[in-house]
């Protein structure tokens, strides 16, 4: 493109879809097929309004809507860029998923300049330097090792144990816990060990699509298990899965908190049927206003395996998580991680190891619970009770009719905010429509000023 158009675009004043969508249309065609490649500059607004015939408005909103779905990205003070399509496999809409939500995609990173409400992120900017150094600097006293313990290391086993004995009142030593590289690995471990080709494999639908995939690809048939606003319904479920996915401390994404008799016919049918209830525990050392509920596997460690991660309490990059189960049950996966040649960095483990034995992460932890206390009161105080979920964690839910949820998203992203809904997480037919609004990777002033966005649209302002 060059500082000129050599794409044929072409509006059409005639047509009932607008102009902007119509050029932001052209222009997402022009990066499929290749004609826009990525890299390329793209002519100013003002230079292509001008060449078009049509108003500035109109080329502001057809970028705006590209930058959100991270077609186009700004590099300061020089202009408007077709993104490098070369860093997502399958180009901006990730996991090769076709786009939903009437072509509107989700947006896979902010473009310059927008607030990005995604859920699943967390704060990763303050943290201490100073203990963040001091573990790496220890960690780096202990030579590289030729052992590889399938368990991780004895050290960090006993530290977790105590970890979750204190924050998740989880009655485990460290015989029931071993070192993974997080959620999705420990999802891998477990579906590597208990699923045979075509075995039922229940996860809650809407619901995490990593657990999805990775059940997927270790040959289970996904059986999607409807949720309600409390969570997993075990009065639905049927007796032929072999495993069970579930969030019961917060449930991702509408956020229910599952209930004690719930918890306990969850657990009566795990027993009756001999399936396995996989708790991802992902976000519960965040929790706001409400009493705490230990986790599930306390009520029965015969029938579920806990996940944990250190994504969400300290950075999805350190590669830290912990798969809790019976002993017996973690010598299996003991096994399919040594014919796997799997393993956990052993230098990382050091420093996790340091940063828990010196009470960094508690530290950690108690400042970002009050950061994450503020920004959820903050979106309740400016969307009030059209939200839910928000005891726990790091995200909200916002229920909206199915019709409203696409123009909300354009119109938002044209204010500068990126929005994210719940079509992804579902597995079958979107039924739950709605917002689902992280409140990790924004800072309090960001996510004051897009919920405000957000509550004017919802009024028609
Ligand atoms: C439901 C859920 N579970 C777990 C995780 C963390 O996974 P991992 O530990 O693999 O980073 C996330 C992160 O977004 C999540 O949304």
């Amino acid at each position: 493109m060059r500082g000129h158009v050599d794409l044929p675009l072409a509006l059409d004043r005639e047509a009932p879809v607008p102009l902007s969508v119509q050029l932001g249309n052209q222009l997402r065609d022009g990066m499929r097929t290749g004609a826009l490649r990525s890299g390329e500059r793209l002519p100013s607004s003002r230079g292509l309004a001008r060449l078009l015939g049509v108003s500035r408005t109109v080329v502001t909103e057809a970028f705006q809507q590209l930058y959100a779905e991270g077609w186009l990205e700004g590099r300061h003070g020089s202009g408007t860029y077709v993104a490098d399509f070369t860093r997502f496999p399958s180009g901006p809409e990730t996991a090769g998923e076709a786009p939903r939500n009437g072509g509107v995609t989700t947006p896979h990173r902010a473009g310059k300049g927008l607030i990005d409400l995604r859920p699943g992120r967390p704060w990763v900017r303050d943290y201490d330097d100073a203990a963040w150094r001091r573990a790496w600097r220890l960690a780096a006293d202990r030579p590289p090792s030729d052992v590889i313990d399938p368990y991780g290391h004895p050290r960090l086993r006993e530290l977790l144990a105590d970890h979750l004995r204190r924050a998740r009142a989880v009655p485990a030593g460290p015989e029931n816990v071993m070192v993974t590289r997080g959620t999705g690995h420990g999802l891998d471990l477990i579906a590597a060990t208990l699923l045979r080709p075509g075995d039922g494999a229940g996860v809650e639908e809407p619901g995490y699509r990593v657990a999805r995939y990775v059940f997927a690809a270790r040959g289970g048939r996904i059986v999607p298990c409807r949720v309600d606003e409390q969570g997993v319904r075990p009065a639905d479920l049927t007796d032929d899965l072999r495993v069970l996915y579930t969030t019961p401390a917060h449930q991702f994404p509408l956020g229910g908190r599952l209930p004690i008799p719930r918890r306990e016919r969850l657990l009566a049918w795990a027993r009756r049927t001999g399936a396995m209830v996989v708790e991802d525990d992902y976000d519960a050392e965040f929790r706001y206003d409400v009493a705490p509920l230990a986790a599930l596997y306390g009520l029965d460690p015969e029938r579920v395996v806990l996940l944990g991660t250190l994504s969400k309490s300290l950075a999805p990059d350190v590669g830290i998580g912990w798969l809790v189960a019976t002993p017996d049950l973690l010598a299996k996966i003991a096994r399919t991680r040594k014919m796997l040649g799997d393993r956990t960095s052993g230098p990382v483990q050091e420093a996790v190891s340091v940063l828990l034995e010196r009470g960094d992460l508690d530290r950690h932890l108690r400042r970002m619970r009050l950061e994450y206390a503020r920004r959820r009161a903050a979106i309740v105080e400016i969307l009030g009770s059209r939200v839910s979920g928000d005891s726990a964690g790091l995200h909200v839910f916002l229920r909206l009719p199915e019709e409203d949820v696409a123009p909300l998203l354009a119109a938002a992203a044209v204010r500068g905010v990126l929005l994210h809904t719940t079509e992804r997480h579902h597995h079958g037919p979107v039924r739950d429509h709605g917002l689902v609004i992280g409140y990790g990777s924004a800072s309090l002033g960001d996510i004051r000023k897009a919920c405000l966005v957000v509550a004017a649209l919802l009024e028609g302002r």
